[in-house]
C-alpha cells in the first residue's frame, strides 16, 4: 500500500551556522525520507529557519541590519549547507512568513475560544536602558548557592543548581550591563494546567507515539494522575520583539516556540501552494486535520470553538472532519524528527496546541541523541565545533559523514559519538575497502576482456549461489532496519555481505588467472572470471541499492556505471539481476579520506582562527557578542555632548578613606582658585600614593553630591570592560591642568 507521509526536522535558529552536531538530525531524517520514496510512498520532507525571538533581533541591532535582512542572509547560508549534504527537502521555508503566522493566530484563536487562554500579570527584569524585558538567558549575576560570580539567569554552570533569575545576586542585564528593575506586565498563557490538557496529554504521551524512553520522561513530567504537575505555558513576550503580534493585544508578541512549530505546518502550505501551480496538487487538509478515530486509539477530536477564526482554506474540510457522516480523510502519516533537547515542547505543548485547535496531532516523534566529538561536548577551543561549511571548504565529501552517522544511528535517544580517527578508519577500510572494492576490483576485467558484457547466467553451484541469494534476501531485513531508524545495523548488515563477497572474489582471484594468459585471457578460464566478475558486480549493484539512502549521489554514479535506471528499493531483487547486461568502463567513485583534511579541519574551527557565530546555544552567542562590546548608547547631539564639561585635571593629593571599602578621596587642580575634592571608586585598582601628580580627566559640570564621607565635586573617568581591570584616563604630555576636552 502507498503510504502518506509529512516528515519534519527540527527548525534551525536563523542566528548561527549548522554544525556537525545539527547535521546527525538532517542525515538521519534525510536517509529515512529517501528510504520511503525509493519504496514508492508519497512522503514530502519540509523544514524552514525557526527565525523569531530575542537573540536575533539582538544580533541584527548589533550587525546594523534589520531582521529580515539577517534572516534572509541565514537562510541562504543554511540552504547552502544542507545542499552540500544532499538533505533534500521538498521545501525549506522561514517560520517568518505569512503562513505560519496565519496559522499561528488561528491556532491561538481556537485556544482562546476554547477557553485554554489566560493573562496574568507577570514581575519580570526589565533593562531600563535598553528598555526591555530581560529573557533569562539575558540576565546574569552571582549564583545565590556557591556565589560563583557571571553566572546565566537560569543555572549556575559552576555548581549546576537551577534558579529563577530573580534569585540572583547583583542581577545585571547582559545586554546593556545595568541593574535590571523588576517590573509587571501582562503575559498570555495556554493553559497546560486545565483538565483537558492533562487528560490529553497523559492518554497522548501513552499513545504509542513516542519512543519508550520519552514516554517514561513524560510521565515524569506529567506526574501522577493525582497530582496536577504541568503549569500553564508563558506564550507572550513583550515588545521590542521580533516576531507575531498576538490578535487583539498590541504590543504583544509571540514566544517564539509558540510560532516555532507552527513553522512545519506554514512550510508545508507553501509547498503545496507551489504544487498545486505545477499540476501536482497535494492536500494540506489530508496531513493537518485529525484523523478516524480508529487510529489514535482516541477522541482525536473535540467541537470546534464558536468564534474562532479559521486559517484560508480550512473551513470545508474541518466542516468535513467534524461531521461524522461524512467520509473520513484518507489516513496520513506525520513525523517530527528532534533532538531530545526539545522533545518537552513537541511531546507536550505542540500535540496540546493542535489538539485543542482541532488540528491532527503527530503520528510519531523521532527523538535523538547529541553528537559529541571524540567522546566529549563539540568546544571551539578544542576546534570540534565543526561547522558544516567548513567541512566542505576542506574539500571532504559529505557522504562520507553521511555514511559514518548511519554506521552509528539507531532509533534511540543515546547520544552518538563522531570519534575523528574512528572516521577515518571506517570511511577508508569499509564504506571503500569494503564496498567500492568490490567493483574496483572486478569491473576493469569485465571492460577489458568482454567489452563490458556480464555472464548471461549467474547460477552457480554451491556456496556462490548462496551468496547472491543472501544479499538478495537482506532486503527484508533491510527494510525493517531503515523503517525502524535502526541505521546502524542496516550498515552491519551491508558490510557483512560486503565481507563475503570480497572472500568470494579472494577465492576466484580473477586476476591470478587473468595474468596467465597476458594480453589475452586464456580460454580456459574465460567461463570463471566474467561469471565470478558478474556475481560479484550483481551483488555490487544490489548492495548500492541498499547504501541508496545513505549514499544518494555515489549510488547514482554506480547506476550509471552499472547502465541501470537509479534505483528503486524493489530492484534489490534477483528479477532485476544483471545477467547478460552491459556495463559501462569502471571509472574511479570514491577517494580515501586523507588525514590531513582532518586536520585542517580542526584548525579551521579553533576559536582564535574563526569568530564564528555560536549557533549551538543562541542566546549565549547573541550575549556574547553584547559582551565583546557593550551596545553603543543612543545618538546624541553635538550641543548634547557639549553640556559636558571635561577638564584636565592635576591629582594634587589622593589618599584613602577611613570605613570607605572603595572611594579613594581626589584633590584636583583644574585651575580654578581652589582645588575640588572627588570620591572616586578606584580604590581596588590604584595605589593612591601612585596617583599624586598625575595628569586625569574629569567631569567639571556635574552637580555636587553629598556623601557619607564629604562632598563630592565632580567626577574622573575610567575605562572598564567585560575584563578585570580599571583605567583612569590621562592627557597627553603637554596639556595644562583646566583646558577643555572637547
Ligand atoms: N529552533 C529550535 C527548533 C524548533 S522546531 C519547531 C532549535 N534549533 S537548533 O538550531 O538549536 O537545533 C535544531 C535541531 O538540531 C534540534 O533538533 C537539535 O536537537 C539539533 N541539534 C543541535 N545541536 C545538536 C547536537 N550537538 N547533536 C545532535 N543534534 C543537535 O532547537
Ligand atoms: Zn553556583
Amino acid at each position: 500500500m502507498n503510504r502518506k507521509i509529512l516528515v519534519t526536522s527540527a527548525l534551525p535558529y536563523a542566528n548561527g551556522s549548522i554544525h556537525l552536531g545539527h547535521l546527525v538530525e538532517y542525515i538521519q531524517t534525510d536517509i529515512w525520507v529517501r528510504f520511503q520514496k525509493m519504496q514508492g510512498n508519497t512522503c514530502h520532507y519540509v523544514c524552514a529557519d525557526d527565525t523569531h525571538g530575542t537573540p536575533i533581533m539582538l544580533r541584527a541591532e548589533k550587525e546594523g541590519i534589520t531582521p529580515e535582512q539577517l534572516i534572509d542572509r541565514v537562510w541562504h547560508e543554511h540552504k547552502a549547507d544542507f545542499d552540500g549534504f544532499h538533505v533534500e527537502f521538498d521545501h525549506y521555508g522561514s517560520t517568518n512568513s505569512n503562513e505560519t503566522k496565519e496559522y499561528s493566530q488561528a491556532i491561538y484563536r481556537k485556544l482562546r475560544a476554547a477557553g485554554l487562554i489566560e493573562v496574568r500579570s507577570v514581575e519580570q527584569f526589565y533593562d531600563p536602558v535598553k528598555e526591555m524585558f530581560l529573557p533569562d538567558r539575558f540576565i546574569k549575576g552571582e549564583c545565590p548557592k556557591c556565589h560563583a560570580k557571571d553566572q546565566y539567569g537560569d543555572n549556575c554552570e559552576s555548581c549546576g543548581t537551577t534558579y529563577a533569575p530573580t534569585e540572583l545576586i547583583n542581577p545585571y542585564s547582559a545586554v546593556s550591563g545595568a541593574q535590571p528593575e523588576r517590573r509587571n506586565s501582562e503575559h498570555y498563557f495556554f493553559k497546560l494546567s486545565d483538565p483537558r490538557c492533562q487528560k490529553f496529554l497523559r492518554e497522548w504521551t501513552r499513545g504509542g507515539s513516542l519512543q519508550p524512553e520519552a514516554a517514561n520522561k513524560m510521565q515524569e513530567w506529567l506526574g501522577a494522575e493525582s497530582e496536577n504537575k504541568l503549569s500553564d505555558w508563558d506564550i507572550s513576550r513583550d515588545a521590542p520583539y521580533f516576531g507575531f503580534e498576538i490578535p487583539d493585544a498590541p504590543g504583544k508578541y509571540f514566544y517564539v516556540w509558540l510560532d516555532a512549530p507552527v513553522g512545519y505546518m506554514g512550510s508545508f502550505k507553501q509547498f503545496c501552494d507551489r504544487e498545486i501551480k505545477e499540476g501536482r496538487p497535494i492536500n494540506f487538509d489530508e496531513f493537518w486535520l485529525p484523523q478516524s478515530q480508529s487510529e489514535s486509539g482516541m477522541d482525536a477530536r473535540r467541537q470546534g470553538g464558536g468564534d474562532a477564526d479559521i486559517p484560508v482554506g480550512r473551513l470545508g474540510a474541518a466542516d468535513a472532519a467534524n461531521n461524522a457522516d461524512a467520509p473520513s480523510v484518507a489516513a496520513t502519516e506525520l513525523y517530527h524528527f528532534i533532538g531530545k533537547d526539545i522533545l518537552y515542547f513537541h511531546a507536550l505543548f505542540w500535540p496540546a496546541m493542535l489538539q485543542h485547535a482541532d488540528f491532527r496531532t503527530p503520528t510519531k516523534l523521532f527523538a535523538h541523541g547529541f553528537l559529541t566529538v571524540n567522546g566529549e561536548k563539540m568546544s571551539k577551543s578544542r576546534g570540534t565545533f565543526i561547522t558544516a561549511g567548513s567541512y566542505l571548504e576542506q574539500g571532504l565529501n559529505p557522504e562520507y559523514l553521511r555514511y559514518y552517522y548511519a554506521s552509528k544511528l539507531n532509533g534511540t535517544m543515546e547520544d552518538i559519538d563522531l570519534s575523528l580517527e574512528d572516521f577515518v578508519a571506517k570511511v577508508n577500510s569499509d564504506l571503500i575497502g569494503k564496498y567500492i572494492n568490490i567493483a574496483s576490483r572486478c569491473a576493469p576485467f569485465i571492460t577489458k576482456y568482454f567489452n563490458g558484457q556480464l555472464a548471461a547466467d549467474l547460477e552457480q553451484p554451491g556456496s556462490a549461489n548462496g551468496l547472491l541469494k543472501s544479499v538478495w534476501a537482506a532486503r527484508l531485513q533491510l527494510e525493517s532496519y531503515y523503517e525502524t531508524r535502526e541505521y546502524s545495523h542496516a550498515i552491519r548488515l551491508i558490510m557483512r555481505l560486503a565481507d563475503s563477497i570480497n572472500i568470494y572474489i579472494a577465492e576466484q582471484a580473477p586476476w591470478a588467472r587473468a595474468k596467465e594468459g597476458g594480453e589475452y585471457l586464456n580460454p580456459s578460464h574465460e567461463f570463471s572470471v566474467q561469471k565470478s566478475c558478474s556475481i560479484s558486480l550483481e551483488a555490487f549493484r544490489v548492495l548500492s541499492i541498499y547504501l541508496s539512502p545513505i549514499l544518494p549521489i555515489l549510488t547514482k554514479f554506480v547506476a550509471d556505471f552499472l547502465n541501470v535506471p537509479s534505483s528503486k528499493w524493489e530492484h534489490a531483487s534477483s528479477t532485476f539481476s544483471l545477467h547478460g547486461a552491459t556495463i559501462k568502463p569502471y571509472q574511479h567513485l570514491m577517494t580515501r579520506i586523507d588525514q590531513k583534511q582532518i586536520d585542517a579541519m580542526i584548525e579551521a574551527n579553533k576559536e582564535s582562527l574563526v569568530p564564528a557565530p555560536d549557533s549551538h546555544s543562541p542566546a549565549r552567542h547573541a550575549e556574547a557578542q553584547q559582551h565583546a562590546i557593550a551596545p553603543i548608547a543612543e545618538t546624541i547631539s553635538i550641543d548634547e555632548f557639549s553640556k559636558v564639561d571635561l577638564r584636565v585635571a592635576r591629582i594634587v593629593n589622593a589618599e584613602h578613606v577611613e570605613g570607605a571599602e572603595k572611594l579613594l578621596k581626589l584633590t584636583l587642580d583644574i585651575g580654578e582658585e581652589k582645588p575640588r575634592t572627588v570620591f572616586a571608586g578606584i580604590k581596588a585598582a590604584y595605589d593612591p600614593e601612585k596617583l599624586k601628580g598625575r595628569m586625569t580627566v574629569m567631569v567639571a559640570n556635574l552637580a555636587p553630591r553629598k556623601m557619607k564621607f564629604g562632598l563630592s565635586e565632580g567626577m574622573v573617568l575610567a575605562a572598564s570592560g567585560e575584563t578585570p581591570g580599571l583605567f583612569i584616563l590621562s592627557p597627553d604630555d603637554g596639556a595644562q591642568p583646566g583646558m577643555r576636552i572637547k
